[in-house]
């Protein structure tokens, strides 16, 4: 599956080996990497080649129509591409302006549009996917998900400190910060409420959303300050520390790795934690825990746990030593398209360590603590917790081991990367042959992303340095109504109604925790709950019998709560 290229510079490499990084990942990257940028630039309308009905600044997550129709814009596939964009533009690619500035667009206009999760006030920020002419996807779907605005926020933070830099203040208060600032509100409001995780399967609090929502406050409190824009500099600094000291929670101490979602029920050893890490890189806060830079315990003992979660599981790692990459997906219990490798996955690894890197390299020193240990055994069998400087052979063993394992996760890449270089979703776990959907967008942006901290490149700190969490926890939930859900049902003896939505206090949609309601009216079965303001919600009646579940017949029902006071509803069970 190699390509002809590597293949050939592979040869010539080798004999010349010795070298400190891997000359199989060098020359995977320089073939990679323009194939990269041009595929990712063919997924974005109006003239991406790949992208044709995508409206200016609109990312495509793949051309595939079917098995899986992936032709729809993602806020956060999109989010993320644009941040490597913005990456490049800020290192010398000027000409990548204007296309950044259609996404500007692009967004503003996107955030205007009402869509099932609902209106740019009551919530519809939180929509995870769009058509690509830019109207509402109103079939079934994981909603809300509330990485999506500040993963966004973040992309046009980055833009606008550079704009600012640049002399063009001006076009950051007219044109940007509008779209952050609707973004960072959201945020600010909603970031303790659930939602779907970033794989779009399990409704409830997740370490890559919250993460990636504190970095977004952070620095947006920063810019709102820089543009004078007080009040919202207050409201986002005032939730940055509950959100980070929330983030604290995911870290399991006995197990030593972060669980990744709060429910869902899985063991939690999942990717999300792997890219939070490097999404949310600051070399300035070093090796520090508590935002699980990339080189802390924290983030490499979860980083082990997840990588041998893969091991056994997947055929194509059969015989690797444990301080040899292997092939790594979203998470070990994965049956989406078989369960396999994902190669925005195994390329987020790369990048954690290569980010790891570049701060020990600048520190001139690696720590080992009892918590990261594990992780660090393979390299050197005898090391034990300490401090180890740059002039120390312990230093270069564990230095040079780590290297050569990031780099080993871009050789499995390599070797399962099609000789034209097209990166799809997925590579199959019994052949490492490419599978569901094709020339994924997102895939391009995890190589470029990768490749730039491989060279150790990073971007300007986004605040990281010297935060510490509070040791209990301010959950803000942001303001709330109390509403009364009247229903007319009549029931036979033995029968009890209950309700349950999609917003957490009315349970998730779960039958088993609905909420029971009152007959003392009967036939009006009554219970008052206290909900989020400003939001667009669905719900359904239940009936209960001895166990026997009845649902409300579809549609769900839909309510949209008010800013403050009360609420009530008259339904009849249907
Ligand atoms: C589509 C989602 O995009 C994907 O992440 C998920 O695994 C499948 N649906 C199955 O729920
Ligand atoms: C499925 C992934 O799980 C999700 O994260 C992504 O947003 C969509 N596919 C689109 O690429």
């Amino acid at each position: 599956m190699r390509s002809f290229v590597v293949t050939l510079t592979l040869a010539i490499y080798a004999a010349v080996a010795g070298a400190q990084q891997s000359s199989v990942a060098d020359a995977y990257f320089a073939n990679q990497v323009p194939i990269s940028k041009a595929n990712l630039l063919a997924n974005i309308g109006p003239d991406g080649s790949r992208a044709q009905g995508a409206k200016a600044g609109v990312v495509i997550a793949s051309p595939s129509t079917s098995d899986p129709d992936y032709l729809y814009t993602w806020i956060r596939d999109a989010s993320l591409v644009y941040k490597s964009l913005v990456e490049r533009l800020i290192r010398g690619e000027t000409d990548l302006r204007t296309k950044i500035d259609q996404y500007v667009d692009s967004q503003a206009y996107l955030q205007t549009v009402s869509n099932p999760s609902g209106t740019i006030s009551s919530g519809g920020l939180g929509e995870p996917k769009f058509n690509i002419n830019l109207t509402a996807f109103t079939g079934s779907w994981g909603r809300p998900q509330r990485d999506g605005p500040a993963l966004r926020a973040t992309a046009l933070t980055q833009y606008s400190n550079w704009l600012i830099k640049n002399g063009n203040q001006s076009y950051v208060s007219q044109k940007v910060w509008p779209v952050i600032k609707l973004d960072l509100d959201y945020t600010a409001q909603y970031w303790n409420y659930t939602g779907f995780d970033l794989w779009e399967e399990v409704s409830s609090s997740s370490f890559f959303t919250t993460a990636v929502q504190h970095r977004a406050l952070v620095e947006g409190a920063a810019l709102a300050t820089n543009l004078g824009e007080t009040a919202s500099a207050t409201s986002y600094s005032t939730q940055a520390p509950n959100v980070l000291c929330f983030q604290q929670s995911y870290w399991n101490p006995s197990a030593g790795y972060v669980t990744s979602n709060t429910g869902g029920g899985r063991s939690g050893k999942d990717v999300n934690s792997a890219i939070a890490s490097a999404h949310n890189f600051d070399p300035s806060a070093g090796c520090d825990a508590t935002t699980f830079q990339p080189c802390s315990d924290k983030a490499l003992a979860s980083l082990k746990v997840y990588i041998d979660s893969f091991r056994s599981i997947y055929p194509i790692n059969n015989g690797k030593a444990a301080n040899q990459a292997v092939a790594t997906g979203r998470y070990a219990e994965d049956v989406y398209y078989g369960g396999q490798p994902w190669y925005l996955a195994t390329a987020a690894v790369a990048e954690q360590l290569y980010d790891a890197i570049i701060v020990w390299k600048a520190e001139k020193a690696i720590t080992v603590t009892a918590t990261s240990l594990d992780f660090f055994r393979p390299f050197s069998s005898s090391v034990v917790a300490g401090t180890y400087a740059s002039d120390s052979t312990t230093y270069t063993t564990l230095l040079n081991g780590v290297q050569a394992f990031a780099d080993g996760f871009i050789e499995v890449i390599a070797q399962y990367t099609p000789a034209d270089g097209s990166l799809a979703e997925q590579y199959r776990r019994d052949t490492g042959v490419p599978t569901s959907a094709t020339h994924l967008t997102w895939s391009y942006a995890s190589i470029l992303t990768a490749f730039a901290a491989r060279n150790g490149e990073y971007q300007e700190s986004w605040g990281a340095k010297g935060l510490s969490a509070t040791a209990s926890c301010d959950s803000n939930t942001g303001p709330t109504v109390s509403v009364t859900f009247n229903v007319m049902a009549e029931t036979v003896l033995g029968e009890n109604i209950f309700l349950t939505g999609s917003v957490e206090p009315l349970k998730n949609w779960s039958p088993d925790n609905a909420l029971a309601l009152n007959p003392s009216n009967y036939p009006t079965w009554s219970v008052t709950v206290s909900v989020p303001a400003n939001t667009q919600f669905s719900y359904k009646y239940i009936r209960k019998n001895n166990g026997q579940v009845t649902w409300e017949s579809d549609p769900d029902r839909s309510y949209t709560s008010g800013a403050s006071g009360t609420g009530s509803t008259s339904d009849v069970w249907r």
